[in-house]
């Protein structure tokens, strides 16, 4: 199963977005208060509302990126933070972006991916980013759902 725009879209429109903290994933705030490269070049995949974007936005890092399927998600963030580059929230699939990075952060979109597609991810991953580039983020290790997100890990 692979999940389509239109549903991603929907969650946002209905509001049915359970994953959705209100506000920046404290351990990656710990992590991004502890950087001090402002040109950094993040990618925050599937980022959704994106406070972690408008959080470092708002810390000053130039280099900031969200790519999402959802067309309502990227609108929010940009009503919310209008000083946020639009041309930095990108509305498209992430298996396709052709850009690089020195950073991918992950909170709740690797587990919203069927895990068949987890090799692409893999792959993709290593293709966005430059050389000594990171993943950094939350991963959860434990079973959750098989037929539905969220997906679990180990
Ligand atoms: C569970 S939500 C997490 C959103 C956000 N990271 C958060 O924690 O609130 C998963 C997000 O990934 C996006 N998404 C799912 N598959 C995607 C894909 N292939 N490319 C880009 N975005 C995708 C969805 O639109 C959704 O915003």
């Amino acid at each position: 199963m692979n999940l389509s725009e239109d549903f991603w879209d929907d969650r946002y429109k209905n509001k049915d977005i359970g994953w959705d903290l209100g506000e920046i994933s404290a351990p990656l705030k710990a992590y991004f208060d502890q950087l001090t490269n402002k040109d950094l070049k993040i990618l925050i995949p599937g980022g959704g509302n994106s406070y972690e974007a408008e959080y470092l936005h708002h810390q000053g890092f130039k280099n900031i990126y969200v790519v999402d399927l959802s067309k309502t998600a990227l609108n929010n963030i940009k009503r919310r933070v209008p000083s946020f580059p639009s041309a930095h929230l990108i509305q498209q699939n992430f298996f396709d972006l052709e850009m690089s990075f020195d950073f991918l952060i992950e909170q709740t979109f690797f587990c919203a991916l069927n895990p068949a597609l987890r090799p692409a991810y893999s792959s993709k991953a290593s293709e966005l980013l430059n050389k000594n580039g990171l993943i950094v983020g939350l991963l959860f290790d434990i079973p959750l759902n098989s037929d539905k997100p969220p997906f679990g890990g180990e």
